[in-house]
């Protein structure tokens, strides 16, 4: 759906950014004008997530997220633009433009109130004397009745017509039925309930959305599985069975299984990022969705021939998207789920643990350089590997591989545990008082976000600058016409300058909420954590030629620097004449 800036501004002005943040964290211990609590995005123990309410801003200078009221809506819950525009509107109690109530959505609207109801009658029936065979089903399957309610599992009854029955009874019409592919139409022109006696699995899309529905049969017996075909809600290949609930982990990975079964189990041992695909591989729809949500996902597939297969396409379509893949392998069970009965769920932790990763490739790296029968040399090596570990944002990460540096050097875990966390706390305490200082330490220019990593910080430094003022104070755009997006050595502020300069000639409000349309989330990160330096407006044109002048130094420098490599070459070329 598109807004326009001004039903936008409004949506942000009407959701406070401290009150929409406090629903999610605890705010409190205020620091100047702004508020401090735990960071929603990562594990931590000491505050790192400040609220500005005067500038309507969050930012985290642990883990470097940052925006408005509409980023922190996109990001904490996982929706689009328009999504979290909608939401925040929703919220406020305000009408949304017209569009919506096109014949399109409003049909589609009614089969997501039809596929609720139905998910409700499914899940009543299980509860009630006649769900006693599927409960028995589930108590044998050692999935507990709180892990049913969460996932708001149910139990379709072995009758023709219960469920027809009931939403037609709440005014449901049978075309809606049909639509919702609840309802199937028989040969013989009658139509019968598409799931009887059948376990069922809600698919819960990420915006909360019931969708469609998946079947088990009660024990054995054929087909396994009987899912909702296409409909206009459900679409198998943009959906993953779990996803509702694992964006919400804080694992900092997504657990990627085949069965729904085994989402389930996982969920219920404590592994709450596991997702499945519904039957299908891994589509490239499916991939993207969960690149929305994490940088690395865990395959856990059966450990049969196809469960291999599907890995090495799941493999393939992930790296496409730069995720990191981790591939987990076991003997003794075919499934998550039965290795979870068998073994219990620390095994499995363990083989999470154990799978090989970037991080323990580092780790291994860093022990390779030091020969630890030496004491002074074990030392070296548990200072720099603890302060690799002291870097991982997540803490469950951080103690893991506090065990691993342990495991290696021979020497106790808690030991190494309690130095990682000693240095963790000094890091983050010396990021604040930076933070609140406002000047940051060398190290410190780079953005938090590696992938925005500053291949030359001088220059970065004053295109921030650049940024910063123009965003600050817009009049001061024909100041900076002699530059444009391709002067800037960093990709993302080139980007975040062209859009500024371009609004500002369309006379359009700038606002971070506003300019989180047109930039990606790293790049309102980005954006967010140049506003909060500090900057003196009180001679910003001076400021903003003297920012300009820095950007063109560091050119001619870069420019003259080829001419220095071809005479340093010359140089060493007539130095082999000679010798040879
Ligand atoms: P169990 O562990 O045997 O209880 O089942 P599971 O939930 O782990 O499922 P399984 O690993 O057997 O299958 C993986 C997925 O493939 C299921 O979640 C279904 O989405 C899909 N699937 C399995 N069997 C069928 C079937 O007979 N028909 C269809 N359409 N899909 C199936
Ligand atoms: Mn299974």
């Amino acid at each position: 759906m598109w807004f326009d800036d001004s039903f936008i501004s409004e949506v942000a002005e009407r959701n406070d950014i401290a009150e929409v943040v406090s629903e999610y964290v605890k705010l409190g211990k205020r620091s100047g004008s702004n508020l401090f609590g735990l960071c929603p995005f990562h594990n931590e123990k000491t505050p790192s997530f400040s609220v500005s309410p005067d500038k309507q801003i969050y930012h985290c200078f642990g883990c470097g997220k940052g925006g408005g009221v509409i980023s922190f809506i996109m990001e904490i819950e996982g929706l689009t633009y328009p999504e979290a525009v909608e939401f925040l509107a929703r919220r406020a109690g305000m009408a949304l433009p017209q569009q919506e109530t096109d014949d399109g959505s409003r049909w589609r609207a009614r089969l997501y109130a039809l596929n609720k109801d139905a998910a409700r009658f499914f899940h009543e029936t299980l509860r009630a004397s006649g769900g006693e065979k599927a409960r028995q089903y589930l108590a044998q399957r050692q999935i507990t009745s709180a892990t049913a309610t969460s996932f708001g599992l149910g139990y379709a009854p072995e009758s023709w017509d219960s469920l027809k029955r009931a939403m037609l009874e709440k005014g449901y019409t049978e075309q809606e039925l049909f639509s919702a592919d609840l309802v199937r139409k028989g040969k013989n022109g009658g139509s019968y309930d598409t799931f009887r006696n059948r376990l069922v699995f809600p698919v819960i899309d990420v915006r909360g959305n019931v969708t469609g529905f998946s079947g088990r049969i009660i024990g054995d017996g054929e087909p396994k599985y009987l899912n909702t075909k296409e409909t206009p809600v459900y679409n198998k290949g943009r959906l993953l069975f779990g996803l509702n609930l694992a964006k919400k982990s804080k694992s900092g990975y997504i657990l990627l299984v085949e069965g729904n079964v085994d989402v389930v189990s996982l969920h219920q041992a404590g592994f709450d990022s596991a997702v499945a695909a519904l039957g299908t591989a891994l589509t490239n729809e499916q991939a993207q969705l969960i690149s929305r949500y994490t940088g690395e996902v865990i395959l856990a597939y059966d450990s049969d021939g196809a469960g291999l297969k599907a890995s090495q396409r799941s493999i393939d379509i992930l790296q496409k998207l730069d995720v990191k893949v981790r591939v987990l392998r076991w003997e003794g069970a075919k499934d998550p789920d039965e290795f979870i009965k068998k073994f219990g769920p620390g095994a499995f932790r363990n083989l999470i643990e154990k799978s090989e990763s970037q991080i323990d490739y580092r780790l291994k790296n860093i022990r390779s350089r030091y020969d630890l029968s030496i004491p002074e040399q074990k030392v070296d090596y548990l200072h720099e590997a603890t302060r690799l570990v002291a870097s991982f944002p997540g803490s469950v990460e951080r103690q893991v591989y506090a065990a691993r540096i342990a495991e290696l050097a021979g020497i106790s875990a808690d030991a190494v545990q309690k130095e990682v966390e000693q240095r963790r706390g000094r890091l983050l305490k010396a990021a604040r008082k930076e933070f609140e200082k406002g000047s940051r330490p060398a190290a410190a220019v780079q953005p938090a976000d590696r992938a925005l990593r500053y291949s030359n910080p001088s220059s970065a430094l004053a295109e921030e600058g650049v940024v910063r003022l123009l965003y600050l104070d817009p009049s001061l755009s024909s100041a900076a016409s002699s530059l444009s997006g391709g002067d800037f050595t960093s990709e993302a502020l080139g980007h975040i300058f062209t859009v500024l300069q371009e609004r500002i000639a369309q006379k359009r409000a700038i606002t971070v909420t506003l300019l989180a349309d047109e930039l990606s989330a790293q790049e309102i990160n980005l954006l967010v954590s140049i506003l909060e330096k500090p900057e003196t407006m009180a001679n910003a044109g001076r400021s903003l030629s003297d920012y300009i002048k820095a950007i063109r130094q560091q050119q001619e420098i870069h420019e003259e620097k080829p001419d220095l490599r071809a005479l340093a070459d010359r140089l060493k070329n007539n130095g082999k004449g000679y010798t040879s």
